[in-house]
């Protein structure tokens, strides 16, 4: 008969389907990929329905589902009278090869843009564990509190944060500006306030209405890798400028040619630590107001200072509107809830409110909705009261035993604030080669050399995330660390480095 090639085709193909929801899907997937890869050709006849179900041992119905599926869809066609076709218009298409696989951090096909982002990636899946820098301890995050406020807002406001939400949730602008005048000694109103889902997104925003393709950004050295691959992403030109114990540090020759703009993590340099001298604020203020340089400060674990009130920010300290405030609560509530803020000049209110809408869209509203009661309820401010003291002693745990245990062969430095504890190497020893050891142990931490763009202002060390450790935990992944260090540094003076 003439279906006969259809026939075998299908009861074969149909053998092979894995079952995932259900026959008909099954069978429609099963004839879709034998008409894609080409062994059911156009013009092949269809078996019947009825010889097909029976065939199949299926329903009638479910073959005739299928059919009317890929009839639909344009794989079959029929003829009246004489019945259904492989349709004509799949063989007038070139066969579909097979996605090639990504070859390391390449692919075929990417822009150059694509490429270079992808290839200077240096986003670890590996995200929690000791020491992965920049992790908080979620475990100790107050999720009952938190699901009666989430509850609370679906039940009540269910349809209105549910949709897209133009401008942000404007109570939680308000808490934001309020508590934001409070702790950094800014005033701004509630209409600067953008919510955004990550600071990732604001700096990638900022990069998109406020610079062009190829103008210059001044990122730290070392600094933010982070941050570094967004800006470069959009196209800017990274120009890096050294750091030292009080913050960026711009040579006579950087000053000279001013940037479109500047990145600079005043109140906790990342991941030095330092704080930006009043002195350097000033002058750099000076200056972006003189040569229109917009600068971008990400605030993102202000915070979690242990021996003082948070740095305020050098947005409050500019009167010339050229400063851009980013905060984020990927350290003081969870990474996952992707929420962060920019709080812009006023000038610029109008243009960054419709930017975010076209490029983003806004949503996220119930969770911003719950943010702004939990701080407005006092919840925020005991978390962070209680986290602070937990990180404390876990940071003091983990400097006291490799001070103690490395003595003379590394430096803690920083550490003042945040949930990271930079340690320095006083020989030079290969960090990156002691990351990737330690990692084959099951211990996680940043080389502090990936941190640093030039040559001349490379440290090396480790970048040790504390945050989610409990304190009882530290020693054992702590004294590995202390074991490669301990073989390393004997490997480099037998080398006679
Ligand atoms: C210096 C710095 N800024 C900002 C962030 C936060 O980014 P996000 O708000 O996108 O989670 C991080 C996270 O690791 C960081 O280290």
């Amino acid at each position: 008969m003439d279906f006969e090639l259809g026939r075998e085709v299908i009861v074969q193909g149909f053998a092979a389907q894995p079952v995932v929801s259900g026959q008909r899907t099954r069978l429609y997937l099963c004839i879709r990929q034998a008409i894609l890869d080409r062994r059911l050709e156009s013009g092949t006849a269809m078996p019947p329905t009825r010889v097909l179900a029976a065939e199949l041992g299926l329903g009638r119905n479910t073959v005739v589902r299928a059919y009317d599926q890929l009839l639909v869809e344009g794989y079959l066609e029929s003829r009246v009278g004489s019945g259904t076709f492989v349709s004509e218009a799949v063989s007038s298409t070139p066969s579909p090869t097979r996605p090639r696989r990504l070859l390391g951090h390449r692919a075929d096909g990417m822009s150059r843009r694509g490429n270079r982002i992808v290839s200077n990636a240096a986003s670890s899946r590996l995200q929690t564990g000791a020491f992965m820098p920049g992790i908080p301890d979620v475990t100790d995050f107050p999720f009952a509190t938190w699901r009666r406020l989430i509850t609370k807002h679906m039940r009540h406001e269910q349809r209105h944060l549910a949709q897209y939400g133009y401008g942000g949730y404007g109570p939680l602008k308000a808490v934001l500006a309020n508590y934001l005048k409070v702790t950094r000694m800014m005033s701004c109103s509630p209409s600067q306030v953008l919510i955004l889902n990550g600071s990732h997104q604001a700096l990638d925003l900022c990069a998109r209405l406020l610079t062009d393709v190829g103008d210059t950004v001044w990122m730290e050295d070392p600094g933010y890798w982070g941050a570094r691959n967004v800006l470069a992403a959009t196209d800017l030109r990274i120009h890096p400028v050294p750091v030292d114990d009080s913050g960026l540090m711009p040579r006579e020759s950087d000053w000279e040619f001013p940037p479109r703009m500047i990145f600079v993590s005043p109140s906790s340099q990342y991941p030095t630590g330092a704080v930006l001298s009043l002195e350097r604020r000033l002058r750099l203020l000076e200056y972006a107001e003189k040569n229109n340089v917009w600068i971008v400060e990400d605030d993102y674990d202000n915070e979690i200072r242990y021996h003082s009130h948070p740095v305020a920010s050098l947005f409050g300290l500019s009167t010339a509107q050229r400063v851009i405030y980013v905060g984020t609560f990927s350290k003081v509530m969870y990474p996952g809830l992707r929420l962060a803020y920019l709080v812009v000049p006023q000038d610029l209110v109008e243009a960054f409110t419709v930017g975010n809408a076209e490029l983003y869209r806004e949503g996220r509203m119930l969770e911003q909705a719950a943010l702004a009661e939990f701080i407005d309820g006092g919840h925020f401010t005991t978390h962070l009261r209680r986290m602070r003291s937990i990180y404390e002693s876990r940071r003091d745990r983990l400097r006291e035993l490799l001070v103690s245990r490395l003595d003379g062969l590394v430096t803690p430095f920083g550490g003042a604030a945040g949930l990271h504890l930079p340690v320095r190497f006083e020989l030079p020893l290969d960090d990156a080669k002691v990351a990737a050891e330690a990692l084959r142990d099951g211990v996680v931490f940043c080389p502090l050399s990936m941190y640093s763009i030039s040559e001349e202002t490379r440290i090396r060390g480790m970048n040790l995330g504390f945050a989610a450790v409990p304190v009882e935990k530290i020693d054992a992944p702590a004294l590995q660390l202390v074991r490669l260090v301990e073989a390393e540094a004997r490997r480099r003076r037998t080398q006679g480095g």
